[in-house]
């Protein structure tokens, strides 16, 4: 079932000198339920701007974004975003960032409460719940992140190079907590990465992005069971084949 439907989205912004530049040119597509799908693709082409659209944070100039044929307009429970940037509350504990968005959407606290220890459990935080985000590290942080998403029960989770910031082990750990999420709860998962192995190793499929003006360039269907190895042939494969797409980028 289509989960997700992204028709003729175009976006333009006004540049200081009064001039437009266009971010995105008219994006089309169609994600299923449950899919896993990563936006691949240089700085600047229009990825955050896509996912803020989704989101309903930001509107399009032209085209229309529908979650199983409902136009989006507006911010909703129904779709949980995790930013680069810890976008934690800092003034409160783990388990009160948690419990913000339910509370929010009406849930009484301690129903909230009992469904945010369910949370941090499933990313492993459930002795944190009472530090705050300043005694965590970046990993932690991220992971309080993806709880609070979680906790509103999203169907769409839109997720903006939530791992960026992280060194490469820690970055390794929580992609495979993601997926472990991931198959579990059966969400559709669109996650923005500038990382060519973390688009192979997680994606179901790779929307590979182009700049000025931000388009669809490819579309690539990673046919590769997991778990997937992190150097396993059919991996080398696919990372060169799309290494080799991004450099046609550069040669322009
Ligand atoms: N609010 C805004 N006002 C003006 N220009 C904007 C605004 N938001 C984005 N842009 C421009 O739109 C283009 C796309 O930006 P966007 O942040 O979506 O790119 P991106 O693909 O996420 O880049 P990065 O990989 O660096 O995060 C950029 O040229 C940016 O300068
Ligand atoms: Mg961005």
């Amino acid at each position: 079932m289509r989960n997700v439907s992204l028709s003729n989205i175009s976006r333009r912004f006004v540049k200081e000198d009064g001039t437009h530049m266009v971010a995105l040119d008219d994006v089309s597509l169609e994600i299923d339920d449950a899919e896993f799908v990563c936006f691949l693709g240089p700085s600047g082409c229009g990825k955050t701007t896509l996912l803020r659209i989704i989101s309903g944070l930001d509107q399009p100039d032209e085209g229309a974004v529908f979650l199983h044929n409902e136009k989006i307009t507006g911010p909703g429970p129904k779709r949980g975003m995790v930013f680069q940037e810890y976008s934690l509350f800092p003034w409160k504990s783990v388990m009160e960032n948690v419990i913000f968005g339910p509370l929010m959407s009406g849930m009484k606290k301690k129903d909230a409460l009992k469904e945010a220890e369910i949370y941090l459990e499933l990313v492993g935080l459930e002795q944190f719940k009472d530090s705050f985000p300043h005694e965590l590290s970046g990993g932690m942080k991220q992971r309080v992140a993806i709880a609070r998403a979680l906790a509103n029960e999203p169907e769409v989770l839109l997720m903006d190079e939530p791992f960026g910031a992280l060194d490469a082990q820690t970055r390794n750990v929580l992609q495979g907590e993601l997926l472990q999420i991931w198959e579990k709860k059966r969400i559709t998962v669109l996650f923005v990465t500038h990382s060519v192995d973390e688009a192979v190793f997680l994606a179901d499929r790779i929307v590979m992005m182009s700049s000025r003006p931000g388009k669809i360039k490819t579309i690539i269907d990673v046919n590769i069971p997991r778990p997937r190895g992190r150097t396993s042939l059919d991996v080398n494969v696919l990372r060169d084949e799309i290494l080799q797409i991004l450099s046609e980028d550069k040669e322009k």
